[in-house]
């Protein structure tokens, strides 16, 4: 596929068909995945791969708004980083999950990302449970790293809307 027609294609999808995704498959998006480049090259990030449909419909709990989509897809993809390994451990999770998006269009799958950092349970209680904590009671996350987001991923039964217009007057400044 070209490079501009991968980008393309890649929206945020979140409903999928009862297509699961075969092994084969998930490793060519985890093997895409870690070619991410990371800051000093510390490969802080880490990907957990959640295949059960009951914990992936736990995890679509994660937050009372924009999450619960995510029970529908037949697999999510976890992305972690190590905090003591970077500092911008962030920014190498969000460069890796960015990576595995586009790893999915290649692969003809659908995908969307699930905020969890920074994110509370409730959206009317900003200082009540936090995604991470209610993670951490639900799946095996090492105590060293922080999960930024969740790869929710799936094939998908109708082809989404091109993307809209840029708005590149307002966005780009050429500094003279
Ligand atoms: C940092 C980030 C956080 C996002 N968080 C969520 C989320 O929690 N739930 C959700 O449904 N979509 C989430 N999205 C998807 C965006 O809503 C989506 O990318 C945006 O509306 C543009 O649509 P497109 O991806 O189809 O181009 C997130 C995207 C990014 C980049």
């Amino acid at each position: 596929m070209e490079f501009r027609e991968l980008l393309d294609k890649r929206r945020s999808v979140r409903k999928y068909s009862d297509h699961g995704v075969s092994r084969e498959v998930v490793d060519s998006l985890i093997d895409a995945t870690l070619t991410a480049p990371s800051a000093r090259n510390t490969r802080s990030t880490k990907l957990m791969v959640v295949e059960s449909a009951e914990k992936i419909e736990k995890m679509s709990q994660m937050r009372d708004y924009g999450s619960s989509f995510m029970k529908g897809a037949p697999l999510a993809i976890v992305v972690m980083g190590e905090r003591e390994k970077s500092d911008v451990w962030r920014a190498n999770c969000a460069i890796s999950a960015t990576i595995l998006q586009l790893a999915c269009v290649d692969k003809g799958l659908v995908s969307c990302w699930v905020q969890a950092d920074g994110r509370p349970r409730l959206k009317s209680e900003p200082q009540g449970e936090q995604v991470d904590e209610y993670l951490r009671g639900l799946l095996s996350i090492p105590e060293e790293c922080s999960v930024l987001c969740i790869i929710a991923i799936g094939y998908s039964d109708f082809e989404p809307a091109p993307l809209p217009s840029f708005e590149r007057e307002d966005r780009v400044v050429w500094e003279e």
